[in-house]
Protein backbone atom coordinates (compact mmCIF):
# COMPACT_ATOMS: atom_id res chain seq x y z
CA UNK A 1 0.00 0.00 0.00
CA UNK A 2 1.35 3.65 -1.12
CA UNK A 3 2.90 5.76 1.91
CA UNK A 4 1.13 9.11 2.07
CA UNK A 5 3.31 10.80 4.82
CA UNK A 6 5.08 13.51 3.94
CA UNK A 7 7.75 16.10 4.77
CA UNK A 8 7.19 19.75 3.18
CA UNK A 9 9.58 22.19 4.28
CA UNK A 10 10.14 19.90 7.60
CA UNK A 11 6.66 19.99 9.08
CA UNK A 12 5.79 16.27 9.22
CA UNK A 13 2.27 14.59 8.60
CA UNK A 14 1.06 11.39 8.13
CA UNK A 15 -1.14 11.98 4.70
CA UNK A 16 -0.78 16.00 2.00
CA UNK A 17 -4.40 16.44 2.78
CA UNK A 18 -4.58 19.73 5.16
CA UNK A 19 -7.51 22.24 5.26
CA UNK A 20 -6.49 25.62 4.57
CA UNK A 21 -6.78 28.56 6.38
CA UNK A 22 -10.09 29.07 6.34
CA UNK A 23 -13.37 28.68 8.45
CA UNK A 24 -12.71 25.24 8.96
CA UNK A 25 -9.67 25.95 11.24
CA UNK A 26 -10.94 29.01 12.59
CA UNK A 27 -11.55 27.04 16.38
CA UNK A 28 -10.77 23.97 18.67
CA UNK A 29 -13.67 22.07 18.04
CA UNK A 30 -13.68 22.00 14.38
CA UNK A 31 -9.73 21.23 13.97
CA UNK A 32 -10.16 18.50 16.84
CA UNK A 33 -13.38 16.98 14.21
CA UNK A 34 -10.91 17.16 10.84
CA UNK A 35 -8.34 15.32 12.57
CA UNK A 36 -10.24 12.84 13.74
CA UNK A 37 -11.94 12.70 10.55
CA UNK A 38 -8.71 12.11 8.80
CA UNK A 39 -7.14 15.18 7.52
CA UNK A 40 -3.12 14.86 7.53
CA UNK A 41 -2.62 18.73 8.70
CA UNK A 42 -4.27 22.62 9.08
CA UNK A 43 -3.36 26.13 8.40
CA UNK A 44 -4.85 27.88 11.17
CA UNK A 45 -7.63 30.64 10.54
CA UNK A 46 -5.58 34.02 9.99
CA UNK A 47 -4.48 35.28 13.50
CA UNK A 48 -4.24 39.17 13.34
CA UNK A 49 -2.51 41.25 16.07
CA UNK A 50 -3.89 41.79 19.92
CA UNK A 51 -6.25 44.27 20.15
CA UNK A 52 -9.84 44.87 19.38
CA UNK A 53 -11.78 41.87 17.89
CA UNK A 54 -12.19 41.93 14.11
CA UNK A 55 -15.66 42.85 13.15
CA UNK A 56 -17.57 40.89 10.39
CA UNK A 57 -20.67 41.51 8.31
CA UNK A 58 -23.59 39.94 10.10
CA UNK A 59 -25.59 40.01 6.75
CA UNK A 60 -24.77 37.06 4.10
CA UNK A 61 -20.99 37.14 3.82
CA UNK A 62 -20.78 33.94 0.86
CA UNK A 63 -22.00 33.73 -2.36
CA UNK A 64 -21.44 30.66 -4.80
CA UNK A 65 -21.69 30.12 -8.25
CA UNK A 66 -24.04 26.91 -8.86
CA UNK A 67 -23.99 24.27 -12.18
CA UNK A 68 -27.24 23.50 -13.19
CA UNK A 69 -27.60 20.80 -10.36
CA UNK A 70 -26.83 22.97 -7.76
CA UNK A 71 -22.91 21.70 -7.66
CA UNK A 72 -21.18 24.68 -5.95
CA UNK A 73 -18.69 25.21 -8.51
CA UNK A 74 -17.32 28.44 -7.37
CA UNK A 75 -17.43 30.00 -4.04
CA UNK A 76 -17.16 34.06 -2.98
CA UNK A 77 -16.67 35.31 0.85
CA UNK A 78 -15.67 39.01 2.38
CA UNK A 79 -14.95 37.80 5.61
CA UNK A 80 -11.69 39.01 7.32
CA UNK A 81 -9.49 37.10 9.62
CA UNK A 82 -10.09 35.50 12.77
CA UNK A 83 -13.05 37.56 14.74
CA UNK A 84 -11.67 35.35 17.87
CA UNK A 85 -9.56 36.69 20.38
CA UNK A 86 -5.95 36.04 19.73
CA UNK A 87 -5.11 34.05 23.22
CA UNK A 88 -8.17 32.33 22.52
CA UNK A 89 -6.79 30.91 19.28
CA UNK A 90 -3.15 30.43 20.46
CA UNK A 91 -4.37 28.39 23.80
CA UNK A 92 -6.64 26.20 21.72
CA UNK A 93 -3.42 25.98 18.85
CA UNK A 94 -1.11 24.60 21.79
CA UNK A 95 -3.94 22.25 23.45
CA UNK A 96 -4.44 20.74 19.77
CA UNK A 97 -0.94 20.50 18.73
CA UNK A 98 -0.31 18.16 22.00
CA UNK A 99 -2.92 16.05 21.80
CA UNK A 100 -2.39 15.56 17.99
CA UNK A 101 1.31 15.26 17.90
CA UNK A 102 1.54 13.70 14.76
CA UNK A 103 -0.63 16.40 12.57
CA UNK A 104 0.58 19.28 10.94
CA UNK A 105 -0.39 22.49 12.51
CA UNK A 106 0.80 25.57 10.85
CA UNK A 107 -0.74 28.70 11.99
CA UNK A 108 -1.51 31.41 9.15
CA UNK A 109 -0.78 35.36 10.09
CA UNK A 110 -1.85 38.79 9.02
CA UNK A 111 0.03 41.91 11.37
CA UNK A 112 0.69 45.29 9.85
CA UNK A 113 3.56 45.92 8.01
CA UNK A 114 5.74 46.67 10.43
CA UNK A 115 9.19 44.47 11.68
CA UNK A 116 8.20 45.14 15.44
CA UNK A 117 4.74 44.02 14.56
CA UNK A 118 6.24 40.67 12.99
CA UNK A 119 8.50 39.95 15.87
CA UNK A 120 5.97 40.32 18.54
CA UNK A 121 3.50 37.70 17.16
CA UNK A 122 5.94 35.39 16.37
CA UNK A 123 6.73 35.22 19.63
CA UNK A 124 3.35 34.58 20.75
CA UNK A 125 2.80 31.47 18.61
CA UNK A 126 6.33 29.76 19.20
CA UNK A 127 4.58 29.37 22.49
CA UNK A 128 1.94 26.96 20.89
CA UNK A 129 4.35 24.88 19.83
CA UNK A 130 2.77 24.59 15.94
CA UNK A 131 4.59 23.37 13.16
CA UNK A 132 5.18 26.04 11.02
CA UNK A 133 3.35 29.23 9.74
CA UNK A 134 2.21 30.55 6.30
CA UNK A 135 1.98 34.38 5.74
CA UNK A 136 -1.51 35.17 4.53
CA UNK A 137 -0.57 37.78 1.77
CA UNK A 138 -3.68 36.94 -0.11
CA UNK A 139 -7.26 38.08 1.46
CA UNK A 140 -8.42 40.39 -1.24
CA UNK A 141 -10.85 42.32 0.68
CA UNK A 142 -11.67 43.98 4.24
CA UNK A 143 -7.73 43.36 5.03
CA UNK A 144 -6.00 44.37 2.02
CA UNK A 145 -8.00 47.91 2.46
CA UNK A 146 -6.26 48.34 5.72
CA UNK A 147 -2.84 47.59 4.13
CA UNK A 148 -2.92 43.85 4.58
CA UNK A 149 -3.06 40.32 2.94
CA UNK A 150 -3.23 41.23 -0.94
CA UNK A 151 -1.95 44.97 -0.23
CA UNK A 152 1.17 43.34 0.54
CA UNK A 153 1.11 39.83 -1.74
CA UNK A 154 0.63 42.50 -4.99
CA UNK A 155 4.53 44.39 -3.94
CA UNK A 156 6.97 41.91 -4.66
CA UNK A 157 9.46 44.30 -2.83
CA UNK A 158 6.81 43.97 0.38
CA UNK A 159 6.59 40.22 0.40
CA UNK A 160 10.50 39.55 -0.10
CA UNK A 161 11.11 41.99 3.28
CA UNK A 162 8.31 40.52 5.17
CA UNK A 163 9.43 37.28 4.67
CA UNK A 164 13.03 38.10 5.76
CA UNK A 165 11.84 39.50 8.93
CA UNK A 166 9.54 36.54 10.02
CA UNK A 167 13.07 34.25 8.83
CA UNK A 168 14.99 36.19 11.04
CA UNK A 169 12.60 36.54 14.03
CA UNK A 170 11.44 32.52 14.46
CA UNK A 171 12.97 29.25 13.85
CA UNK A 172 9.50 27.61 12.35
CA UNK A 173 9.17 26.90 8.64
CA UNK A 174 7.97 30.14 7.00
CA UNK A 175 5.24 29.01 4.32
CA UNK A 176 4.66 31.93 1.98
CA UNK A 177 0.69 32.43 0.57
CA UNK A 178 0.61 33.79 -2.50
CA UNK A 179 -2.98 36.03 -4.05
CA UNK A 180 -3.42 35.38 -7.66
CA UNK A 181 -4.49 38.75 -7.85
CA UNK A 182 -1.12 39.70 -9.37
CA UNK A 183 -0.27 40.17 -13.76
CA UNK A 184 2.19 37.73 -13.14
CA UNK A 185 2.88 35.32 -10.12
CA UNK A 186 6.51 34.64 -10.62
CA UNK A 187 7.43 38.11 -9.48
CA UNK A 188 5.93 37.88 -5.78
CA UNK A 189 7.61 34.13 -5.67
CA UNK A 190 10.79 34.96 -6.74
CA UNK A 191 10.06 37.66 -3.60
CA UNK A 192 9.69 34.83 -1.35
CA UNK A 193 12.24 33.07 -2.55
CA UNK A 194 14.64 35.91 -1.81
CA UNK A 195 13.32 36.56 1.02
CA UNK A 196 14.41 33.19 2.52
CA UNK A 197 10.80 31.31 2.17
CA UNK A 198 10.91 27.41 3.46
CA UNK A 199 7.61 27.77 0.80
CA UNK A 200 4.95 29.03 -0.98
CA UNK A 201 1.57 28.15 -1.21
CA UNK A 202 -1.26 28.83 -3.95
CA UNK A 203 -3.71 30.39 -4.23
CA UNK A 204 -5.96 32.06 -2.18
CA UNK A 205 -8.69 33.55 -3.55
CA UNK A 206 -9.76 35.58 -6.63
CA UNK A 207 -11.08 38.94 -6.72
CA UNK A 208 -14.23 38.51 -8.00
CA UNK A 209 -18.58 39.84 -8.23
CA UNK A 210 -20.54 36.85 -8.46
CA UNK A 211 -24.02 38.50 -9.76
CA UNK A 212 -25.83 41.48 -9.52
CA UNK A 213 -29.40 41.46 -7.96
CA UNK A 214 -31.78 42.82 -10.98
CA UNK A 215 -34.41 44.10 -8.14
CA UNK A 216 -32.25 45.35 -5.65
CA UNK A 217 -29.93 46.96 -8.20
CA UNK A 218 -26.71 45.78 -6.18
CA UNK A 219 -24.03 43.37 -6.19
CA UNK A 220 -25.49 40.14 -5.53
CA UNK A 221 -25.14 38.82 -2.18
CA UNK A 222 -25.50 42.39 -0.73
CA UNK A 223 -25.78 43.62 2.93
CA UNK A 224 -28.39 46.02 3.30
CA UNK A 225 -28.46 47.13 -0.07
CA UNK A 226 -24.93 47.15 -0.85
CA UNK A 227 -22.03 45.11 -1.68
CA UNK A 228 -18.62 44.29 -1.96
CA UNK A 229 -15.92 42.27 -4.24
CA UNK A 230 -14.92 39.16 -2.20
CA UNK A 231 -12.51 36.23 -2.82
CA UNK A 232 -13.36 33.68 -5.00
CA UNK A 233 -12.42 29.89 -4.84
CA UNK A 234 -14.19 26.21 -5.17
CA UNK A 235 -13.68 24.03 -8.67
CA UNK A 236 -13.76 27.48 -10.95
CA UNK A 237 -10.17 28.08 -9.74
CA UNK A 238 -8.60 25.59 -9.85
CA UNK A 239 -7.67 26.10 -13.38
CA UNK A 240 -6.24 29.65 -12.53
CA UNK A 241 -4.37 27.72 -9.21
CA UNK A 242 -2.74 24.90 -11.62
CA UNK A 243 -1.01 27.38 -14.39
CA UNK A 244 0.37 29.30 -11.37
CA UNK A 245 1.75 26.38 -9.72
CA UNK A 246 2.85 25.65 -13.49
CA UNK A 247 4.48 28.72 -13.95
CA UNK A 248 6.68 28.65 -10.33
CA UNK A 249 7.40 24.86 -11.12
CA UNK A 250 9.19 25.22 -14.41
CA UNK A 251 10.83 28.53 -13.91
CA UNK A 252 14.73 27.51 -15.35
CA UNK A 253 17.54 27.43 -12.99
CA UNK A 254 19.11 29.96 -14.99
CA UNK A 255 16.79 32.51 -13.77
CA UNK A 256 17.57 34.22 -10.70
CA UNK A 257 15.93 33.80 -8.10
CA UNK A 258 14.52 30.55 -9.78
CA UNK A 259 11.41 29.59 -8.32
CA UNK A 260 11.49 25.84 -9.51
CA UNK A 261 12.13 23.43 -6.42
CA UNK A 262 10.39 25.21 -4.29
CA UNK A 263 8.53 23.59 -1.82
CA UNK A 264 4.23 24.33 -2.93
CA UNK A 265 1.44 23.61 -1.31
CA UNK A 266 -1.58 23.88 -3.88
CA UNK A 267 -4.93 25.01 -3.22
CA UNK A 268 -8.21 26.04 -5.32
CA UNK A 269 -10.77 23.98 -6.20
CA UNK A 270 -9.41 20.43 -4.67
CA UNK A 271 -12.74 18.37 -3.94
CA UNK A 272 -11.00 14.58 -4.51
CA UNK A 273 -8.11 12.81 -5.41
CA UNK A 274 -7.50 13.26 -8.78
CA UNK A 275 -7.75 16.95 -8.33
CA UNK A 276 -4.96 16.37 -5.68
CA UNK A 277 -2.87 14.10 -7.98
CA UNK A 278 -2.78 16.42 -10.65
CA UNK A 279 -1.09 19.53 -7.74
CA UNK A 280 1.25 16.99 -7.40
CA UNK A 281 2.44 16.11 -10.50
CA UNK A 282 3.02 19.25 -11.09
CA UNK A 283 5.13 19.85 -8.18
CA UNK A 284 2.96 20.15 -5.03
CA UNK A 285 4.24 18.27 -1.76
CA UNK A 286 0.66 19.08 -0.11
CA UNK A 287 -2.39 20.35 -0.99
CA UNK A 288 -4.86 22.55 0.86
CA UNK A 289 -8.65 22.36 0.90
CA UNK A 290 -11.04 24.93 2.23
CA UNK A 291 -14.38 25.15 0.07
CA UNK A 292 -14.77 21.49 -0.17
CA UNK A 293 -14.77 20.82 3.33
CA UNK A 294 -17.10 23.56 3.50
CA UNK A 295 -19.60 22.40 1.02
CA UNK A 296 -19.62 18.63 2.14
CA UNK A 297 -17.94 18.29 5.19
CA UNK A 298 -14.75 16.67 6.76
CA UNK A 299 -15.39 12.98 5.66
CA UNK A 300 -14.24 14.02 2.10
CA UNK A 301 -10.77 13.21 3.15
CA UNK A 302 -11.30 9.51 3.46
CA UNK A 303 -12.19 9.48 -0.43
CA UNK A 304 -9.08 11.58 -1.15
CA UNK A 305 -6.86 9.15 1.04
CA UNK A 306 -8.15 6.29 -0.44
CA UNK A 307 -8.04 7.37 -3.82
CA UNK A 308 -5.18 8.87 -4.00
CA UNK A 309 -3.24 5.72 -2.60
CA UNK A 310 -5.59 3.21 -4.78
CA UNK A 311 -4.15 5.43 -7.69
CA UNK A 312 -0.61 5.31 -6.76
CA UNK A 313 -0.66 1.57 -5.86
CA UNK A 314 -1.88 1.10 -9.71
CA UNK A 315 0.86 3.05 -10.92
CA UNK A 316 3.36 1.70 -8.63
CA UNK A 317 4.70 4.87 -7.01
CA UNK A 318 5.27 4.10 -3.77
CA UNK A 319 5.56 7.72 -2.03
CA UNK A 320 4.49 11.19 -3.07
CA UNK A 321 7.81 11.55 -3.82
CA UNK A 322 8.00 9.02 -6.90
CA UNK A 323 5.56 11.58 -9.02
CA UNK A 324 5.55 14.66 -7.37
CA UNK A 325 6.49 17.39 -10.23
CA UNK A 326 6.58 14.73 -13.26
CA UNK A 327 4.21 16.59 -15.29
CA UNK A 328 6.37 19.87 -14.69
CA UNK A 329 8.28 19.68 -17.53
CA UNK A 330 6.00 19.26 -20.14
CA UNK A 331 4.21 22.67 -19.68
CA UNK A 332 5.62 24.60 -22.00
CA UNK A 333 5.37 27.87 -23.95
CA UNK A 334 2.73 27.69 -27.29
CA UNK A 335 5.40 28.39 -29.72
CA UNK A 336 7.37 25.13 -28.71
CA UNK A 337 4.45 23.15 -29.24
CA UNK A 338 4.61 20.76 -32.60
CA UNK A 339 2.12 22.36 -35.31
CA UNK A 340 2.63 18.95 -37.25
CA UNK A 341 0.58 16.85 -34.66
CA UNK A 342 -2.90 15.70 -35.94
CA UNK A 343 -5.98 14.96 -34.47
CA UNK A 344 -9.27 14.27 -35.95
CA UNK A 345 -12.47 13.85 -34.06
CA UNK A 346 -13.88 10.29 -33.47
CA UNK A 347 -17.30 9.60 -33.01
CA UNK A 348 -18.39 6.21 -31.52
CA UNK A 349 -21.89 5.65 -33.08
CA UNK A 350 -22.61 2.83 -30.72
CA UNK A 351 -22.35 6.16 -28.07
CA UNK A 352 -24.52 8.36 -29.99
CA UNK A 353 -27.55 9.79 -28.63
CA UNK A 354 -28.13 11.68 -31.91
CA UNK A 355 -28.46 14.99 -29.71
CA UNK A 356 -26.93 17.13 -32.39
CA UNK A 357 -25.17 19.32 -30.11
CA UNK A 358 -21.82 18.24 -32.03
CA UNK A 359 -23.19 19.62 -35.12
CA UNK A 360 -24.54 22.91 -34.18
CA UNK A 361 -21.28 23.75 -32.34
CA UNK A 362 -19.06 22.77 -35.09
CA UNK A 363 -21.54 24.36 -37.51
CA UNK A 364 -21.97 27.37 -36.16
CA UNK A 365 -18.86 28.39 -34.46
CA UNK A 366 -15.99 26.36 -35.73
CA UNK A 367 -15.26 24.43 -39.04
CA UNK A 368 -18.41 22.63 -40.04
CA UNK A 369 -16.96 19.20 -39.91
CA UNK A 370 -20.03 17.21 -38.43
CA UNK A 371 -22.74 15.95 -40.70
CA UNK A 372 -26.47 15.84 -39.04
CA UNK A 373 -27.91 13.88 -42.08
CA UNK A 374 -26.15 11.42 -44.09
CA UNK A 375 -28.04 10.28 -46.94
CA UNK A 376 -31.11 11.55 -45.99
CA UNK A 377 -30.59 10.40 -42.39
CA UNK A 378 -29.94 11.89 -38.86
CA UNK A 379 -26.21 10.90 -38.50
CA UNK A 380 -23.57 12.78 -36.80
CA UNK A 381 -20.21 12.00 -38.80
CA UNK A 382 -17.48 13.72 -38.61
CA UNK A 383 -15.80 15.18 -42.38
CA UNK A 384 -11.94 15.01 -41.83
CA UNK A 385 -11.15 16.98 -44.99
CA UNK A 386 -12.55 19.98 -42.57
CA UNK A 387 -11.90 19.02 -39.23
CA UNK A 388 -9.29 21.19 -37.42
CA UNK A 389 -9.27 18.50 -34.14
CA UNK A 390 -10.23 21.74 -32.14
CA UNK A 391 -12.10 19.59 -29.03
CA UNK A 392 -15.42 21.33 -29.27
CA UNK A 393 -17.52 18.88 -30.55
CA UNK A 394 -15.70 16.55 -27.63
CA UNK A 395 -16.51 19.22 -24.75
CA UNK A 396 -19.83 20.10 -25.64
CA UNK A 397 -20.86 16.24 -26.70
CA UNK A 398 -23.25 15.20 -23.03
CA UNK A 399 -22.11 11.45 -23.81
CA UNK A 400 -18.91 10.63 -21.71
CA UNK A 401 -15.80 9.33 -24.40
CA UNK A 402 -18.39 9.51 -27.13
CA UNK A 403 -16.36 11.68 -29.15
CA UNK A 404 -12.59 11.55 -29.05
CA UNK A 405 -9.59 12.65 -30.75
CA UNK A 406 -7.60 10.30 -32.33
CA UNK A 407 -4.18 11.25 -34.01
CA UNK A 408 -3.09 11.18 -37.29
CA UNK A 409 0.00 8.60 -37.01
CA UNK A 410 0.31 7.92 -41.26
CA UNK A 411 -0.59 9.53 -44.27
CA UNK A 412 -1.63 13.17 -45.20
CA UNK A 413 -3.65 15.58 -43.54
CA UNK A 414 -6.68 15.84 -45.64
CA UNK A 415 -7.28 18.81 -44.59
CA UNK A 416 -3.82 20.90 -45.34
CA UNK A 417 -2.59 17.76 -47.88
CA UNK A 418 0.67 17.99 -45.38
CA UNK A 419 2.20 14.67 -44.23
CA UNK A 420 1.48 14.29 -40.91
CA UNK A 421 4.63 13.00 -38.60
CA UNK A 422 7.02 15.64 -38.90
CA UNK A 423 8.08 17.87 -36.04
CA UNK A 424 7.94 21.92 -36.39
CA UNK A 425 7.03 24.59 -34.32
CA UNK A 426 6.71 28.03 -34.14
CA UNK A 427 10.38 28.43 -33.68
CA UNK A 428 11.39 27.05 -37.35
CA UNK A 429 7.87 27.29 -38.85
CA UNK A 430 7.67 28.25 -42.57
CA UNK A 431 5.36 30.85 -42.44
CA UNK A 432 7.33 32.58 -39.28
CA UNK A 433 9.23 35.57 -40.79
CA UNK A 434 11.41 35.23 -38.10
CA UNK A 435 12.25 31.63 -37.79
CA UNK A 436 15.33 31.25 -39.78
CA UNK A 437 16.78 33.35 -36.32
CA UNK A 438 14.83 30.62 -33.98
CA UNK A 439 15.56 32.79 -30.94
CA UNK A 440 14.58 36.36 -31.89
CA UNK A 441 11.29 34.11 -33.13
CA UNK A 442 10.32 33.46 -29.39
CA UNK A 443 7.81 36.11 -27.58
CA UNK A 444 10.58 38.68 -25.56
CA UNK A 445 10.09 37.51 -21.57
CA UNK A 446 8.55 34.00 -22.41
CA UNK A 447 10.63 30.96 -20.75
CA UNK A 448 12.97 29.17 -23.00
CA UNK A 449 11.94 25.54 -23.53
CA UNK A 450 13.38 23.84 -20.45
CA UNK A 451 15.62 21.42 -20.88
CA UNK A 452 14.37 17.93 -19.55
C1 LIG B 1 -14.91 31.79 3.90
C2 LIG B 1 -13.46 31.79 3.61
C3 LIG B 1 -12.56 32.37 4.49
C4 LIG B 1 -11.21 32.36 4.21
N1 LIG B 1 -10.34 32.90 5.11
C5 LIG B 1 -9.01 32.85 4.89
C6 LIG B 1 -8.09 33.30 5.86
O1 LIG B 1 -8.46 33.73 6.93
N2 LIG B 1 -6.77 33.22 5.56
C7 LIG B 1 -6.31 32.73 4.38
O2 LIG B 1 -5.09 32.66 4.17
N3 LIG B 1 -7.17 32.28 3.44
C8 LIG B 1 -8.50 32.31 3.67
N4 LIG B 1 -9.37 31.80 2.74
C9 LIG B 1 -8.83 31.25 1.47
C10 LIG B 1 -8.61 29.75 1.56
O3 LIG B 1 -7.67 29.41 2.54
C11 LIG B 1 -8.16 29.17 0.21
O4 LIG B 1 -6.94 29.78 -0.16
C12 LIG B 1 -9.15 29.40 -0.92
O5 LIG B 1 -10.46 29.25 -0.42
C13 LIG B 1 -8.93 28.44 -2.08
O6 LIG B 1 -9.16 27.09 -1.73
P1 LIG B 1 -10.54 26.30 -2.05
O7 LIG B 1 -10.82 26.46 -3.52
O8 LIG B 1 -10.29 24.89 -1.61
O9 LIG B 1 -11.58 26.97 -1.23
C14 LIG B 1 -10.74 31.78 3.01
C15 LIG B 1 -11.64 31.21 2.14
C16 LIG B 1 -12.98 31.19 2.42
C17 LIG B 1 -13.94 30.53 1.48
S1 LIG C 1 -12.85 18.83 -33.52
FE1 LIG C 1 -13.56 20.90 -33.99
S2 LIG C 1 -13.50 21.04 -36.19
FE2 LIG C 1 -13.37 18.86 -35.69
S3 LIG C 1 -15.47 18.16 -35.76
FE3 LIG C 1 -15.06 18.72 -33.66
S4 LIG C 1 -15.74 20.85 -33.49
FE4 LIG C 1 -15.55 20.39 -35.66
S1 LIG D 1 -23.06 15.59 -29.30
FE1 LIG D 1 -22.41 13.49 -28.93
S2 LIG D 1 -24.31 12.39 -28.55
FE2 LIG D 1 -24.89 14.34 -29.47
S3 LIG D 1 -24.98 13.91 -31.66
FE3 LIG D 1 -22.92 14.59 -31.27
S4 LIG D 1 -21.77 12.73 -30.91
FE4 LIG D 1 -23.90 12.21 -30.74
Amino acid sequence: MADLSVNFAGIRAPNPFWLASAPPTDKEYNVVRAFKAGWGGVVWKTLGEEGPPIVNVSGPRYGAMHASDRRVIGFNNIELITDRPLQVNLEEIKRVKKEWPDRAMVVSLMVPCDEESWKKILQRVEWTECDGVELNFGCPHGMSERGMGAAVGQVPEYVEMVTRWCKQHTRMPVIVKLTPNVGNILRPAEAAVKGGADAVSLINTVNSMMGVDLDAMSPWPHVGGKGTHGGMCGPVVKPIALNMVAEIARTPATRTPATRGIAMSGIGGIESWKDAAEYMALGCGTVQVCTAAMVYGFKIVEEMKAGLSDWMDTKGYRTIEDFRGMAAPKVTDWQHLNLDYVVKAHIDQDLCISCGRCHIACEDTSHQAITNLVNGVRRFEVIEEECVGCNLCAVVCPVENCITMVEMTEGVDPRTGIAVGGHRTWMEHPNNPMARNPQAAGVAGTVAEPAE
